[in-house]
């Protein structure tokens, strides 16, 4: 696989946080994530119940995305961190879902065009080499009537909140992820990859650009994240 050092260096970070991966999700978000995961597939899930409907979850890491999906529609998951994958086939493997997980790129997934009613990327996308490509990969996949469902860290809007979360985000979360995974680098990466990921606006009118329809997103938790919808 070809690889820019970008895409190097995050699959090597990924790979070195993976152990600790699950548990500093839950722990540093006090399991709202798992929430926000729970409104992705609520947002899809009229197209999930069409007839032969598949599901593709891109940078699926350690697949709780993938599971949620899977209880609902076969669900393939796409990851390029191998360790990452590793913790997810293992939680796959422990319940009885339609789920496979496959080592590869998001930015070119070898299958056929629009072959999946619902792609999601859940905390991916703001870690791929090219925005813009990656939104145009999802496009190409997605069957004409099909949704794509981006879930990312946003631009929090409320003004006291947001400059409350962004002391936790930028001073504490980094020094309590550097210690409990070891890796000072990925931990400070997250706020800095968040504070140049273009905002809920710029997303949305990205999304636009490249040709999705019915655009539009919902703010979760004061934007902390941020959940865009697309159809094709
Ligand atoms: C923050 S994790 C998110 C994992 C999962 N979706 C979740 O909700 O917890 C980001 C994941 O994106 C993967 N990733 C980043 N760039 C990728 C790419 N170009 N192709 C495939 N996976 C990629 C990383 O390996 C990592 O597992």
């Amino acid at each position: 696989m070809a690889q820019s050092t970008h895409a190097a260096q995050v699959r090597s970070m990924f790979a070195e946080i993976a152990p600790r991966y699950d548990f500093l999700n839950h722990a540093l978000s006090l399991n709202v994530d798992k929430r926000w995961r729970r409104f992705v597939v609520e947002k899809v899930a009229d197209c999930l119940k069409r007839p032969g409907a598949v599901a593709l979850d891109l940078c699926c890491g350690t697949a709780d995305l993938s599971i949620e999906l899977g209880s609902l529609a076969p669900t393939v998951g796409v990851d390029f961190c191998h360790p990452m994958l590793k913790f997810g086939v293992e939680k796959v493997r422990r319940r009885s879902l339609p789920i496979e997980l496959i080592e590869g790129d998001a930015l070119q997934v070898p299958v056929a065009d629009s072959s999946f009613e619902v792609v999601t990327v859940a905390f991916g996308l703001r870690n791929v080499d090219g925005l813009e490509a990656g939104l145009r990969e999802i496009l190409r996949l997605l069957k004409p009537g099909g949704r794509a469902a981006i879930l990312e860290f946003s631009h929090p809007h409320l003004p006291i909140f947001s400059s409350m979360f962004k002391f936790y985000f930028t001073r504490l979360l980094p020094r309590i992820g550097a210690a409990i995974s070891g890796s000072a680098l990925a931990y400070q990466y997250l706020p800095d990859s968040v504070q140049t990921f273009p905002d809920q606006r710029k997303l949305e009118s990205m999304m636009r650009s490249v040709g999705f329809s019915n655009v539009e997103y919902y703010n979760l938790f004061g934007g902390v994240a941020c959940l865009h919808l697309g159809d094709k």
